[in-house]
């Protein structure tokens, strides 16, 4: 189990209004959010588009909390430079993007940031056990990505073994799930060994007079 004390939120901006996106940043900042996280879909890795780093790069003035951004694209490692550039934190690209997962995590350490890799559903942790020694962050997805809204998949085995892997290396390693995490599931996966949570759905409904009640809706006092 993970220190529930050290929970951090990281509302994804997929399901915020995007016509006044900048105002929904400072909003969840505002609200308490740990992290931003920002989702990138290429309409190839995942059958959905989001936007690239231009609109990383305008946000960033919006909000000093960490810009935690997962790459859902493929290839991956031209675009690394770009993100960098465009003030992210923490730079997550998937295993299954491929080919070269170490030389992806080797690019995005050189560059001086946070460097996670993450885990669609069906693939085993027990592939990311050869870079555990590279990685900042694992993120483990509990949907298939690509969309917000959808219904979590129970994956507690899968992050209670990442959470023993962290703990063997001693090392300081965010576990981090994404998808239908709410107020129920909030609960399951820390039990199970999160740390950061990601929500799209549970952070941005009710409009933005509820953002703060809902992030903490997700924390485990509540
Ligand atoms: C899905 C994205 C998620 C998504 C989560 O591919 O990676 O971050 O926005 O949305 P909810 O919280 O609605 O499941
Ligand atoms: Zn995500």
């Amino acid at each position: 189990m993970s220190n529930t004390s050290n929970i951090r939120i990281a509302p994804s901006i997929l399901s915020a209004d995007f016509s006044i996106l900048g105002q929904e940043v400072s909003a969840i900042d505002k609200a308490g959010a740990e992290y931003i996280h920002i989702d990138v879909m290429d309409g190839h890795f995942v059958p959905n588009l989001t936007f690239g780093a231009p609109v990383v790069k305008a946000i960033r003035k919006c909000t000093t909390k960490i810009f935690d951004v997962h790459l859902m694209i493929s290839p991956v490692d031209y675009l690394i430079d770009d993100f960098v550039d465009a003030g992210s934190d923490i730079i997550t690209a998937h295993i299954e993007a491929g080919p070269h997962l170490h030389r992806t995590l080797q690019h995005i350490k050189a560059k001086g940031v946070k460097a996670g890799v993450s885990l669609n559903p069906h693939t085993p942790i027990e592939s990311i056990k050869h870079v555990m020694d590279m990685v900042d962050l694992i993120l483990i997805m509990t949907v298939n990505p690509g969309f917000g809204g959808q219904s979590f998949i129970p994956l507690l085995d899968k992050i209670s073994e990442a959470r023993r892997m962290i703990n063997d290396t001693g090392r300081d390693i965010d576990l981090e799930i994404d998808g239908g995490v709410n107020p129920e599931t909030a609960k399951q996966v820390i039990a199970a060994g999160a740390n950061v949570l990601v929500a799209g759905t549970a952070v941005f409904k009710d409009g933005s007079d509820k953002y703060a009640e809902n992030i903490k809706a997700l924390r485990p006092s509540a």
